[in-house]
């Protein structure tokens, strides 16, 4: 039999084009060979689709994070070749939509969430109202829209500050931590504000929540979301909060799995994860991103590409939940074949 052809898609628009490249190389590396020809697709920084080499440098050398490069030989989705496409694309034009829209409109199948369910998990102001209405908890907070701010900034201010301090102060999609920031008064929150409106035109500004953080990894199975154990984010030394330098750069951050939590716990988040994951109408994969107080479960946000290494939170909470990486790709490509493209019938 043919081997079906994947294209690996990574790098993109987004600013997490770096992290895209060191995902992708764990997909290539994993990929189950005998099953599948993988073909290596890059988005340069500028939108280009390009053609890397067999060898292109996926992976961090020294302190030089990998990019796909503009001089690359040029393609378009319509020339790939391919049978279906593996977006390993993080945050806008990759895991928003937009790029699901784009293999919709080629009729080329791909692994994930679909247009809308990416839209909505990438924006957090939508996806905040959506988790409430099916019963989960969110941090209280408001919106702030870039052309509001302009015009009123003491109106705004002060109503952020009836969230109470210290605040979080986040781009309503972006991801990785960027744009992020915690911040104790008022004229912090303006500078964290104006920071976060460089990365988006729409900010999100939210109590602090005061707990642990634990995320649980979705993998749909047969058409049925299945979560994972649950762990916990530890980040030792010198963080405020889980930032990007914690993500990716430091080794500050370990994950625990499963979190040790009281009785009960571990299954009521994950059976929210897949709530979740059903409410936004995910597809394929997601990892959901909880506060946990000691009290209260809040949800935080939902990944619908979160990082996809071999040694990325998603891929070692399904290693304790029984699911190897090599398997892990194997299912979602093979949910992605299964599934038709858009919704007409
Ligand atoms: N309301 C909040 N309360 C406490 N910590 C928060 C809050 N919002 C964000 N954080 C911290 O900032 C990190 C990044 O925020 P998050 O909303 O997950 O954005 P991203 O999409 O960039 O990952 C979180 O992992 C957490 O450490
Ligand atoms: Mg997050």
């Amino acid at each position: 039999m043919a081997k079906i052809k994947v294209g690996i898609v990574c790098g993109g628009k987004s600013s997490e084009h770096e992290i895209s490249c060191i995902s992708a190389a764990g997909v290539l590396s994993a990929i189950d060979t005998s099953k599948y020809e993988a073909k290596l697709i890059g988005i340069t920084k500028s939108g280009k689709w390009v053609l890397p080499p067999e060898n292109y440098q996926l992976t961090i050398e020294g302190e030089k994070l990998p990019e796909i490069s503009e001089e690359l030989p040029e393609t378009n989705i319509a020339e790939l070749g391919v049978d279906l496409l593996f977006p390993v694309l993080h945050g806008p034009y990759g895991e928003d939509g937009t790029f699901q829209g784009q293999c919709e409109m080629a009729g080329i199948k791909y692994v994930g969430s679909g247009v809308l369910a990416s839209a909505v998990g990438m924006d957090k102001s939508f996806a905040k109202p959506i988790f409430q209405a099916h019963g989960l908890e969110v941090a209280p907070g408001m919106v702030i829209n870039e052309s509001d701010w302009q015009i009123d900034q003491d109106r705004i201010l002060a109503k952020a500050t009836e969230f109470g301090k210290p605040l979080f102060v986040k781009p309503a999609r972006s991801g990785s931590s960027r744009g992020t920031s915690k911040v104790k008064n008022v004229k912090e929150l303006k500078v964290a504000i104006n920071f976060a409106l460089q990365f988006d035109t729409k900010v999100l500004v939210e109590s602090a929540i005061i707990g642990r953080e634990i995320e649980c990894a979705v993998l749909q199975l047969n058409g049925v979301a299945v979560a994972s154990p649950v762990g916990e984010i530890k980040i030792v030394g010198d963080h405020e909060f889980y930032d990007f330098e914690a993500k990716y750069l430091d080794d500050s951050t370990q994950v625990i799995v499963p979190a040790k939590l009281e009785f009960g716990v571990q299954e009521e988040i994950a059976n929210f994860a897949t709530m979740a994951f059903d409410a936004l109408g995910c597809e394929g994969l997601a990892r959901v991103d909880f506060f946990y107080t000691g009290s209260k479960i809040i949800i935080n946000e939902i990944n619908t590409m979160p990082g996809f290494t071999s040694t990325s939170v998603f891929a070692k909470l399904w290693e304790v939940g029984g699911i190897s990486y090599k398997d892990l790709i194997t299912n979602l490509i093979e949910s992605a074949i299964a599934r038709p493209l858009n919704v007409m019938r």
